[in-house]
């Protein structure tokens, strides 16, 4: 999965960080259809996380210093994700069965990437278009 121009926020930062998001994403989609093992899938899981926190909370930075009245909105969303990711966190640690990583496969599409590509083009960009207002 690539980022691509239609996806654009138009704030420089966050468009950056959606890019490097996707990054880690495909990385973990990599190592899921490799076979990678359980430890590496894990900490490819937690890396994931871990970025997601920080750009989620830069994002609500920006729509604290904006006066942005989506913000508790915004929130519900990134939490949203991140009980997902936790979910995703739970499946990966289940004994590997036959068909398991095909499972884990299909879910992170589900629970990760159709995820980020709404909560982009539809929740990201009207904060983008209301920063553009605000210029
Ligand atoms: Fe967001």
């Amino acid at each position: 999965m690539k980022w691509t121009q239609d996806m654009a926020v138009g704030i420089e930062t966050i468009d950056e960080q959606h890019k490097e998001l996707f990054k880690r994403i495909s990385g973990l989609l990599q190592a899921i259809r490799e076979h990678r093992c359980k430890s590496e899938i894990d900490d490819t899981i937690k890396f994931l996380d871990d970025y997601a926190r920080f750009h989620f909370s830069e994002e609500e930075k920006r729509m604290r210093e904006a006066g942005y009245d989506g913000l508790e909105d915004h929130r519900k969303h990134h939490a949203v994700y991140l009980n997902n990711i936790k979910e995703l966190k739970e499946l990966a640690a289940q004994p590997r069965i036959q068909g398991a990583s095909y499972e884990l496969s299909v879910t992170t599409n589900q629970v990760v990437v159709d995820w980020i590509v709404d909560h982009i083009m539809k929740i990201d960009r009207k904060f983008g278009e209301y920063m553009k207002g605000r210029r």
